[in-house]
């Protein structure tokens, strides 16, 4: 591909967005970037050094002094770089660190803070983007936009067998009113909800494999890119 493009996906927890941009990603040569990655980043600081994320103005000191910046890790993904250190990823997937990230991403100044530096990962090369709000804000003229989504029911049962994300102790039951709570909460805040954008080609992917949705993405990125 001589062009740049811009691929968007959004859609809920646990929907699968995250294996299916990584595979096509892969196919396309092109960089994934998983900006739930720059939220949980946020939350996991504020649960590290005691921050009160219900305290709006408490985060939004604390983000004056932080900085965040992303580079190639070497494998089409990128690496977050925060406060100048390589974040950990797998520090960032726990069931708190999830439900946290939820809460921050609600705080305008957060959003605001996140908005230029997602836009920046354009310089990145082409790029599957994937997140809450990227077909409505942060990439509005991307070439192609999907809403990635699956049954409540579904989603539980794919959170469920990713152990690292699963508090222990935890049922199929408390995985989903999780999932159903993140959900609800992303959906109804004033700025940047997660919605389909008018846009967006919707796909319900129960019943189909990663690969049989990367190959409906990868499909319907070249059929608008004219490639
Ligand atoms: O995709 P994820 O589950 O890792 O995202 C964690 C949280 O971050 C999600 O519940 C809401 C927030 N988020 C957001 O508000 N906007 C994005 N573009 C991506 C994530």
């Amino acid at each position: 591909m001589s062009n740049l493009y811009q691929i968007a996906i959004d859609g809920p927890a646990a929907a699968g967005k995250s294996t299916v941009a990584k595979l096509a990603a892969k196919r396309l040569g092109a960089f994934y970037v998983n900006t739930g990655e720059m939220y949980r980043t946020i939350a996991w600081a504020c649960l590290k050094e005691g921050i009160d994320i219900s305290a709006p103005e408490k985060v939004e000191l604390a983000l004056a002094k932080w900085t965040m910046t992303f580079q190639n890790d070497g494998n089409g993904e990128i690496e977050i770089v925060f406060n100048g250190k390589p974040v950990v990823k797998a520090e960032l997937r726990t069931a708190d660190v999830a439900m946290a990230s939820s809460n921050v991403a609600k705080i305008p100044a957060v959003r605001a803070w996140m908005l230029q530096k997602q836009r920046d990962c354009r310089m990145l090369g082409t790029i599957i983007m994937e997140g809450r709000d990227i077909c409505t804000i942060v990439l509005p003229d991307a070439t192609a936009k999907f809403f990635i989504t699956a049954t409540p029911e579904e989603r539980a049962r794919r959170r469920f067998a990713q152990s690292g994300e699963v508090a222990a102790g935890a049922t199929i039951k408390s995985v989903a009113a999780e999932i159903a709570e993140r959900d609800k909460q992303d959906e109804n805040r004033p700025i940047a909800p997660l919605k389909p954008a008018a846009d967006a080609k919707v796909i319900y992917t129960d019943g189909m494999t990663p690969e049989e949705v990367a190959d409906l993405v990868i499909a319907t990125f070249k059929e608008k890119a004219k490639l």
